[in-house]
């Protein structure tokens, strides 16, 4: 992937204003931050800006407000914790309480870079949408990536150029449908690859298993056996811890019976994602093994985070629920990398490039480049 420009390749940001995209958007229950990952992430660029004597602005969305102001989604308990994190920084309200932020208006992004001399985006987690405050202001301020875009692109992209072999990617989540593309771009790449979470129960009637009563995708079960035929080594749980009627829980062998559900992997399954993980030279996980928010279906996610961190490999969380539970489960400090993008870091995975790193190299490139004024990239 071609180089992003960088803090470096700004001009002098000494005295300036500088808008900074962050991805602040964390998980908030009544009023108070569940895990402030994303916002401790931006501190980096915050504080380089500001040792630089730079004055900071940040800008980030927090949940999907839908267009407009909504009390529940407001940035007040970002603010007040970014404010003892970094002080002397501001924070803009939420850029969705806007339309014209999700539609990427023009007059929305002239009145974000209103005052602002520099733009910087580091806002990885959100930088696969083609928002106003992602691919707008490049197109009107000198503008480079922050030191978490970088790493992150790095990290992620880095795994799809050259990573130690052997290559181990474990997969879950409910939907196979939402990860096919990502399942695809990394077959050919990783040696072998693991598949937990409910996702896996589609594979199960690709391979004439019975599911019992789990959550399975029928249109995707075809595409499902293609991957299975395709040469590279697919792991399927062959146990499954389910619940059944009353509440009874179970580790079921093969095949489900009716009115079981499948929740979480069973031992032997771990068992064997774990020998995987022994020598594996670079790991990525994304996607829980089970419903691990219930002790019940925790253990196969637990076991999977715990060899993770043990790998003596080079090791990446992708995001969303799988940074979580490293995070729940304590294992977040022995990763190598815990990426703050959910659906960024996959479709960073799949399609190699997002929309907001397209606009930083493309303000980069443009006649003026980064050291220019106020330009637009045509002018
Ligand atoms: C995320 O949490 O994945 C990012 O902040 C993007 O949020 P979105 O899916 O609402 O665009
Ligand atoms: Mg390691």
């Amino acid at each position: 992937m071609e180089k992003l420009p960088h803090l470096e390749d700004l001009p002098d940001p000494s005295g300036k204003r500088v808008l900074v995209r962050t991805d602040f958007n964390v998980p908030i229950t009544d009023g108070s931050i569940d895990d402030d990952l994303r916002i401790k992430s931006a501190l980096p660029t915050i504080e380089w800006l500001q040792e630089k004597g730079a004055t900071v602005v940040c800008a980030s969305h927090l949940g999907r407000p839908e267009g407009k102001p909504d009390d529940k989604y407001t940035m007040d308990p970002v603010r007040e914790r970014l404010e003892s994190l970094a002080p002397g920084v501001e924070l803009m309200e939420n850029l969705r309480f806007d339309e014209g932020e999700e539609a990427n208006e023009q007059a929305f992004v002239e009145r974000l870079v209103e005052g602002c001399d520099l733009y910087v985006n580091d806002a990885f987690g959100a930088s696969h949408r083609a928002h106003a405050s992602i691919v707008g202001p490049p197109t009107l301020l000198p503008s480079a990536a922050g030191r978490l875009l970088a790493r992150e692109v790095e990290v992620i992209g880095g795994l799809l150029e050259s990573p130690t072999k052997p290559f181990v990617a474990i997969l879950g989540g409910s939907k196979v449908s939402g990860k096919l593309g990502v399942i695809k771009s990394l077959l050919d790449k990783v040696d072998v690859m693991a598949i937990g979470g409910a996702m896996c129960f589609t594979f199960f009637l690709a391979q004439g298993r019975k599911v019992g009563d789990s959550l399975v995708e029928p249109d995707w079960v075809d595409a499902c056996k293609e991957l299975l035929e395709s040469g590279t080594k697919i792991l399927i749980p062959s146990d499954i811890v389910a619940m059944g009627p009353d509440d009874e829980v179970k580790v079921f062998d093969g095949d489900l019976p009716d009115g079981w559900k499948g929740l979480d992997i069973g031992p032997e399954s771990s068992q064997s994602f774990i020998e995987a993980l022994a020598d594996a030279g670079t790991v990525l996980w994304n996607g829980p093994m089970g419903m691990f928010e219930d002790s019940r279906f925790e253990k196969g996610t637990v076991s999977v985070a715990e060899a993770v961190a043990d790998s003596p490999g080079f090791t990446v969380v992708g995001g969303g629920d799988s940074a979580a539970a490293v995070a729940k489960f304590g294992f977040d400090t022995k990763v190598d990398h815990v990426s703050t993008g959910g659906g960024a870091a996959l479709e960073l995975l799949e399609q190699g490039d997002l929309p907001g790193l397209e606009a930083l190299r493309k303000a980069a490139e443009g006649p003026s480049g980064p050291k220019s004024g106020k330009q637009s990239k045509n002018g």
